[in-house]
């Protein structure tokens, strides 16, 4: 690939957290990375650190679970930035409670963002990919995947992440396309404040009991992830496909 030719990065969810982190990174990576969220000026605070750093970003509202919605953001990528061959699929919610006290409309509202959106941004960014004979994906999983009480409805849906990632590797892999799931521990952001606060604790004091059980002790932060992502979407990946790596502090199985 010549330098004047710049991959061009989606990253959903992009708006804070693993996805902020995640689309800085791969900016500063030399990526032109596109920050789709819910809502397109939530996304402004990431599209400035890029263009601030003198990378290039827009900011896209859409969400990720409405088809309609994401053939548009897709093509608007295209429009804007170029094809997108890099897509980091992280977009997520938390909808946690007990099974028996658990609504259909919390279990279908985390499956049809991970799961719906996730398989609706790869379709429609696949034929980029395709036409490129180049494609990175990268997909969030969980260390809920393994089982976690209160999220029968995300743990279900983190470990069909692992499945689906499995699967784009086995179909995409002779286009030049590899696909590829993190699955994070604990993480600090708004998403794990969110569940201290549910279960009544302070964000510190649960973040101390949470590195206090992970064997590097400490919890981990959005960076950390973003540097596994920045490893699988890079050009020296094209040999590791349909792989999950826990980033956790320790090990996970
Ligand atoms: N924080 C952790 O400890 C942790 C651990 C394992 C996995 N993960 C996963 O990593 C990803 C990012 O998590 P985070 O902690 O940064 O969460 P977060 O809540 O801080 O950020 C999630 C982002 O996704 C966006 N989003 C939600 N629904 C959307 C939709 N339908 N369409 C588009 N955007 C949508 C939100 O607006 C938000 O900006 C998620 O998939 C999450 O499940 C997080």
């Amino acid at each position: 690939m010549s330098t004047t030719e710049q991959r061009v990065a989606i990253v959903t969810g992009g708006a804070r957290g693993i996805g902020a982190a995640t689309a800085v990174r791969l900016a500063a990576e030399g990526r032109a990375v596109a920050v789709i969220d819910l809502d397109e000026a939530a996304c402004k605070e990431t599209v400035e650190s890029i263009t601030g750093a003198g990378g290039r970003a827009i900011g896209v509202g859409a969400d990720v679970s409405d088809e309609a919605q994401v053939v548009a953001a897709v093509a608007r990528v295209a429009e804007e930035l170029g094809a997108p061959t890099i897509l980091v699929n992280n977009a997520g919610v938390l909808r946690d409670n007990l099974l028996f006290k658990m609504s259909a409309a919390d279990w279908d509202t985390v499956l049809n963002v991970h799961l719906r959106g996730a398989f609706l941004m790869t379709r429609a960014v696949q034929k980029h990919m395709v036409d490129a004979k180049f494609g990175r994906v990268v997909n969030l999983s969980s260390s809920s995947a393994l089982g976690n009480r209160g999220q029968a409805n995300y743990s279900a849906a983190k470990a069909g992440m692992q499945g689906f990632t499995k699967t784009l590797a086995i179909e995409l892999g002779k286009f030049g396309v590899t696909a590829n799931a993190v699955a994070p521990g604990f993480i600090v952001t708004d998403m794990t404040a969110a569940t201290a606060a549910r279960v009544g604790m302070g964000f510190e004091e649960f973040q101390a009991a949470a590195a206090g059980q992970i064997p590097v002790q400490r919890v981990g932060r959005p960076e950390d992830v973003a540097n596994a992502i920045a490893f699988f979407t890079g050009e020296a990946a094209g040999f590791v496909s349909g792989q999950v790596l826990y980033i956790a502090g320790g090990p996970l199985d």
